[in-house]
């Protein structure tokens, strides 16, 4: 079983990042293939935590090849600095991919990300600021720039001094705000240049090879499907294919090269930025799932919105992306609660639905429907085998994984990558 997606079923921070990690000790390539530093995955080996943003979680085994494919959008001096911060930590970062053609996230993306916030006041998306919209619109409307001409310096000055031209008219004429000065950009964007020019390289011959020859490749889904840009809760997501498909579009492969699909998911639900949320708990219960899950963001620090798990959206996820196997994370955050819930359907205008709307704007008049089964009280961090966990923790997981008519591959009750509860080995193997 060569080739295995990990992607996010919710609206992000499913904790894809361990899941990546756990999957890929085998792995021979670990490939970050949509999004770009709006991502924030940890890993937590030993006690000691790492934050990734645009690198795959793959770059920490070493004997693993990196790769960072086409549909990623890289800030060049987050990616500087997350190799410094790695080497930094005794970790040389040699076998890493960036492909030419994944686009340059510039000044002007992120100033206008702000301001393109700032102009929209109540109606704001509720962004990560790290320029990812207009990075993604540039490139769709074809005048963005690529890693392949940031790295030869002629091509780059003429392709900024282009882009300036026009993105000065707008931040001055449309925002009022301060024209940005092309030698500036022109000196800082070099020097990234030279950072990671040595690691660019031809990302979808190089990922079809593999492929071709068998060896493992984990494609690591970043943000979650309820924020994929065709799928997710328009007009509250991100601008990128989130979904396994993505892992496809992004790469350069066709999708008869990918094996298995392992959504992950939380054992209960959480949102950052605006949007809607039918199962959203804004009592003492989202508190202290907010408390005891420490659901603050990694990469903007904001406190998530928090509520119960909702399998009627989990349901259409996993069916966007074939999932083959549930990760079911952080159960552990839901130990201490008399009972604990989750949606079974949704009540719109009086009839009750099992279905997700296509349209998002109904997730507004959407009434959960609850399944209420028993809590537990046991701190199950310390659990390692499924049959250990107290029975109604078993329940949970087996009512979930019932109502997504998808097998539980595995429960995570923490942070740590040995703080993990096999359920079925078999599906995660590559
Ligand atoms: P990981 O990979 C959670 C959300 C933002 C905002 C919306 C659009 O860590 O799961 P953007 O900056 O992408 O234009 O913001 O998408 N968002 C995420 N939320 N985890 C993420 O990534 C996210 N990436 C984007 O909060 O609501
Ligand atoms: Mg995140």
């Amino acid at each position: 079983m060569p080739s295995i997606v990990v992607v996010g079923l919710q609206w992000g921070d499913e904790a894809k990042g361990k899941v990546v990690d756990y999957v890929s000790q085998d792995a021979d390539v670990v490939v970050r293939y949509n999004g770009g530093n709006n991502a924030g995955h940890t890993v937590v080996i030993d006690g000691e935590v790492f934050k990734f943003h645009t690198l795959p979680v793959g770059a920490l085994n070493p004997g693993v090849m990196s790769v960072i494919t086409d549909g990623v959008v890289i800030d060049p001096g987050v990616l500087s600095s997350e190799l410094d911060g790695l080497e930094s930590r005794g970790f040389h970062i040699e076998n890493l991919k960036i492909s030419g053609c994944a686009h340059v996230i510039m000044p002007y993306h992120k100033l206008l990300d702000k301001l393109e916030e700032e102009s929209k006041g109540e109606k704001k998306i509720g962004t990560t600021g790290r320029g990812i919209g207009p990075c993604y619109a540039d490139k769709v409307s074809r005048v963005g720039i690529r890693i392949s001409e940031l790295v030869v310096p002629e091509l780059f000055r003429s392709r900024l001094e282009d882009a300036l031209a026009v993105k000065n008219r707008i931040l001055t004429s449309v925002y009022g705000a301060e024209a940005l000065d092309v030698d500036q950009i022109f000196d800082e964007y070099s020097a990234y240049a030279c950072r990671i020019a040595g690691y660019v390289a031809d990302t979808a011959h190089i990922v079809s090879d593999a492929a071709r020859l068998g060896k493992k490749i984990v494609f690591e889904g970043a943000h979650g499907t309820l924020l994929d840009i065709d799928h997710g809760t328009y007009p509250y997501v991100t601008s990128s294919h989130v979904t396994a498909g993505g892992a496809c579009i992004g790469t350069g492969i066709g999708p008869t090269q990918i094996d298995r699909v392992i959504g992950v998911a939380k054992s209960y639900t959480t949102r950052v930025g605006e949007g809607w949320f039918p199962t959203e708990l804004c009592d003492e219960t989202g508190n202290y799932i907010r408390e005891r899950g420490k659901e603050y963001g990694t990469t903007t620090g904001r406190p998530r919105r928090c509520g119960w798990f909702d399998a009627v959206a989990v349901k259409f996820t996993a069916m966007v992306n074939s999932a083959d196997a549930i990760a079911l994370i952080s159960l552990d955050v839901l130990s201490g609660l008399e009972t604990v819930r989750v949606c079974k359907a949704y009540e719109i205008d009086g009839s009750v639905t099992p279905l997700f709307p296509s349209n998002p704007y109904i997730l507004e008049k959407c009434r959960p429907v609850y399944e209420e089964l028993p809590g537990w009280s046991d701190d199950i961090s310390g659990v390692r085998k499924f049959d250990d966990l107290p029975e109604n923790a078993k329940n949970y997981v087996e009512y979930v994984s019932q109502a997504l008519g998808v097998p539980v591959a595995l429960v995570s009750v923490g942070r740590g990558r040995e703080q993990t509860v096999m359920v079925r080995p078999d599906l995660l193997q590559i």
